[in-house]
């Protein structure tokens, strides 16, 4: 059951080159939408001192399982459930989230959903990394992502190619900041968003 994706094998290096700039050198990683696994057990080799924790549905979770045991990485943690599109309760505190080619999938309450489970469970500071194509209101989408957001509606009308100022707005009004926002290969981007530090830790220290 152990599936394979060419675009994570093209595009796991891109991806990691950001990753080691971004995240932090040591704690808790949760991984949201991890598909196939492979991202998983190729950034969690990379990382050592990270502790990875992918999550998916369940239909996922027999070849992420499959390609832990095959990369047998001690800080690679078993697979947990986490469907953006229900409340099944919380993975605990993370350092860190990653949730790659997942937003143009789920539905935009599945969007909602991420955000504010990034600000319940991540740390102030902690960054929420997302990697995906996505349209700007100052220039045209490209070819490319035409023909994908098409293809993806096709697939199912709720999924399809967000706008980065729709999802700003959603960001700032869950907590979060733009720490970076980079192109990538094949249209794609690299963005992340910072935690702001809670509120009362705020406000605790201005007193
Ligand atoms: C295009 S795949 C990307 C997988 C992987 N991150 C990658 O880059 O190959 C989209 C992922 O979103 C997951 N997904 C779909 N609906 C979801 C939901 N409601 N909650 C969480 N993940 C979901 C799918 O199972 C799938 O693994």
């Amino acid at each position: 059951m152990k599936c394979f994706s060419e675009a994570c094998d093209r595009n796991q290096d891109p991806i990691l080159a950001v990753l080691k700039e971004i995240l932090p050198g040591s704690g808790r990683v949760l991984e949201i939408g991890s598909g196939t696994g492979q991202h998983a057990a190729y950034f969690s080799r990379a990382l050592p001192d990270l502790n990875w924790q992918p999550s998916d549905l369940a239909d996922a979770h027999l070849s992420i399982k499959a390609w832990r045991e095959e990369s047998g990485a001690p800080n690679l943690s078993a697979p947990i459930v986490i469907d953006l599109l229900s409340d099944n309760g919380s993975p605990g505190v993370v350092d860190a989230i990653v949730c790659i080619n997942t937003i143009h999938i789920v539905a935009w309450a599945g969007v909602e959903r991420l955000f504010s489970l990034a600000e319940s469970i991540l740390k102030p500071h902690g960054v929420l990394y997302c990697y995906g194509p996505y349209r700007y209101g100052d220039r045209a989408l490209e070819p490319s992502n035409v023909a994908f957001d098409h293809w993806l509606k096709a697939q199912n009308p709720v999924s399809g190619v967000r706008d980065y100022e729709v999802i700003k707005a959603l960001a700032e009004s869950t907590g979060f900041y733009l720490g970076g926002d980079r192109s990538m290969p094949a249209n794609n981007r690299s963005i992340w968003w910072v935690r702001r530090t809670a509120p009362n830790v705020s406000a605790l220290s201005a007193a």
